[in-house]
């Protein structure tokens, strides 16, 4: 069944803590009017999800995660398409991703030898008396495993997060939130790699935290910039309506020299994309995705896209993003900057958990715009 969140809750005290909606608690006058009715309810589960990147992961083996606090298991079939289902078998419970995948392409459960198609139907109780008897038993909805939705996309595992024929429907009249750019197959647009990471602090936090150009040269001195020379004012100025629906989009102001502009955008439910405008006419995309897994915790799933301008050249000044640089290295250097940022946001997060209840604008002192957009 679908779960209804209006901006009432969760998600309006997400992006408020990011300083988009001011808070009447404050006796402030909102920055930014929300629409009314309808536009304030978000359904967090009929929703695309980007859960894994497909080249890492190994075909011959379930993998476990989670997703919206469901665990659930994703599982390649003899077809060759990724599939994920709720991760407990329907016969005693067992976790189907304990199980195997195998070579008739169906996934087996370890504990009795179950097995279920890519639909998630039963296939084979191999306890049964007869054949008749099995394919009675295996024919009972309540044999079948519950599975999601599934596609590849742009090199993304993305999961619908509701199950059965109304959401096979849905899934397909929406789009997941990909990146337009990696759709171009122009040699002007350069994309690198995927970066994948948990981290212990929620899918909210982590928006927060990528919008925020405040903190850069500070949480992250020494890679880009320095905390003690380039910690300075910026405003963040709306650049399209605000929606529940659609997000927010915000540009920074003011940039660095080398730049034109340079504007963050959310997509509901959990994209940012980071567009940075040289004034040499290139451009730097960060492509961010924080999928919500459990409370606490997030699945990071980024890359870089570089854009080159009309004469064909890569922007200049990339400095760190634009070093030329195997993937296993990627890896390692970008997990450099979510460490830097990890431990302020773990704990801002169980602070705000301790203290906040529900009233996170009293705990917080937000006096400069750099927190909100206007
Ligand atoms: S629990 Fe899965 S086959 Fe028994
Ligand atoms: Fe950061």
């Amino acid at each position: 069944m679908a779960t209804e969140i209006t901006l009432q809750g969760d998600m309006r005290d997400a992006i408020a803590r990011s300083g988009s909606v001011s808070n009447s608690t404050a006796g402030a006058k909102p920055i930014v009017e929300l629409k009314q009715g309808e536009e304030l309810t978000f359904q967090w589960t009929k929703q695309w999800y980007p859960v894994a990147v497909v080249e890492f992961l190994d075909p011959s083996r379930p993998h476990a995660m989670q997703l919206l606090g469901k665990d659930i298991v994703l599982w390649r079939d003899g077809s060759g398409k990724w599939r994920c289902f709720e991760d407990f078998c329907p016969h005693r419970l067992a976790p189907l991703s304990e199980g195997r995948v195998e070579a008739d392409g169906t996934l087996l459960c370890a504990y009795h030898a179950w097995r279920f198609d890519s639909e998630g139907n039963c296939v084979s109780i191999p306890q049964s008396l007869d054949k008749q008897k099995e394919a009675k038993h295996c024919s009972n909805p309540k044999s079948c495993a519950v599975a999601f939705p599934t596609q590849e996309c742009q090199g993304l595992l993305w999961v619908w997060s509701e199950s059965g024929p109304q959401a096979q429907i849905e899934s397909q009249l929406r789009t997941p939130r990909i990146v337009p750019e990696l759709e171009n197959d122009s040699d002007r647009v350069v994309h690198l790699f995927w970066n994948i990471r948990d981290l212990p602090y929620g899918w909210d936090f982590f928006m927060e935290n990528v919008v925020d150009p405040a903190h850069v040269p500070v949480s992250h001195h020494g890679i880009v910039g320095n905390r003690y020379e380039d910690a300075k004012y910026y405003d963040m100025i709306q650049v399209r309506e605000m929606s529940t629906q659609e997000g927010f989009s915000f540009e920074i102001t003011p940039v660095a020299p080398n730049l034109k502009e340079s504007v963050n955008d959310f997509q509901p439910p959990c994209h940012v994309k980071i567009v940075s405008t040289f004034k040499d006419g290139g451009q730097l995309i960060l492509a961010l995705y924080a999928t919500p897994t459990r409370p606490g915790w997030c699945r990071h799933i980024g890359c870089q896209v570089l854009v080159k301008n009309e004469a064909g050249k890569l922007p200049k000044g990339l400095g760190f993003y634009g070093l030329p640089m195997p993937t296993w290295l990627g890896h390692v250097l970008a997990s450099l900057f979510l460490h830097q940022d990890s431990v302020f946001l773990h704990y801002q997060e169980k602070t705000l958990a301790q203290r906040g209840k529900g009233k996170w604008l009293e705990t917080v002192y937000t006096p400069n715009p750099q927190d909100k957009i206007r």
